[in-house]
């Protein structure tokens, strides 16, 4: 278990660019199998749907929902908020040479969509459940981008691997920062930490689940089995202790 330090310091990031990393990609370096391609598809763009979702989240969380935040918090959703926009960029360019759908077209789609927070608004009432949620989410992200990892060595573009693993990086370092906003800032107990996260998994699996474009409770049966849900919400709890 790490220990929290007994003041926050600034939120860990690494800083790097999607346009940068892949400016020299082009359509026809992609040489994915057309199985591969349709393998993928749910996934991939279920990926890319999230990150271009967390502006929504963001938009709800610090303009609409009414709470106050720590300067703590707002920190750590600063730096999340701008690697989260790096990660769409990437993906909308992967999507893109994937499956033949213009950048443009995908940024039209998506935009169009409209978020529905109401059904998980329990799960984002106020800061500290905030900060585990997200912590939860960042950790199922990261993980998930690892275990793509080989599937992204066929696409083609070592580049492409290259991002997923940057991504990756990018997902466990939000996943340490809002545990420690949860830990040193709220002195969250691992009671309080279990109960939220017996609620995520009972929602995320659900069959009845639907997304609503709201970046967080993304992580359907059909991409996620429920023991990997369970082991990421464990390690969340683990890391809290006391009554
Ligand atoms: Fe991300
Ligand atoms: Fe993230």
């Amino acid at each position: 278990m790490n220990t929290p330090p007994n003041r926050l310091q600034p939120p860990r990031v690494v800083k790097w660019s999607s346009d940068e990393l892949l400016c020299n990609v082009r359509r026809e370096h992609v040489v994915a199998t057309p199985e591969l391609k349709e393998k993928v598809r749910h996934d991939l763009w279920g990926d890319m749907c999230a990150e271009h979702d967390a502006e929504n989240l963001w938009d709800h969380i610090c303009n609409k929902s009414g709470l106050t935040y720590s300067k703590e918090f707002l920190a750590a959703m600063h730096e999340w908020r701008i690697d989260e926009q790096n990660h769409y960029i990437g993906l909308r360019q992967i999507c893109s040479y994937m499956y033949e759908v213009g950048q443009d077209e995908i940024d039209h789609q998506l935009d169009q969509r409209k978020p529905d927070f109401g059904p998980i608004s329990h799960f984002i009432s106020d800061e500290f459940k905030i900060c585990v949620v997200l912590a939860y989410d960042e950790l199922v992200s990261a993980r998930g981008y690892k275990m793509f990892v080989e599937e992204f060595k066929q696409f083609g573009p070592k580049e492409y691997v290259t991002w997923v693993l940057n991504a990756s990086r990018d997902e466990a370092l939000h996943y340490q920062n809002f545990l420690d906003v949860a830990k040193v800032v709220h002195h969250g107990t691992r009671a309080a930490v279990d109960e939220i996260m017996r609620d995520i998994v009972l929602y995320e699996t659900n069959p009845e689940m639907t997304y609503n474009a709201t970046f967080l409770m993304d992580h359907t049966e059909e991409t996620f089995e429920r023991s990997f849900l369970v082991d990421c919400a464990t390690t969340v709890a683990a890391n809290f202790s006391g009554l």
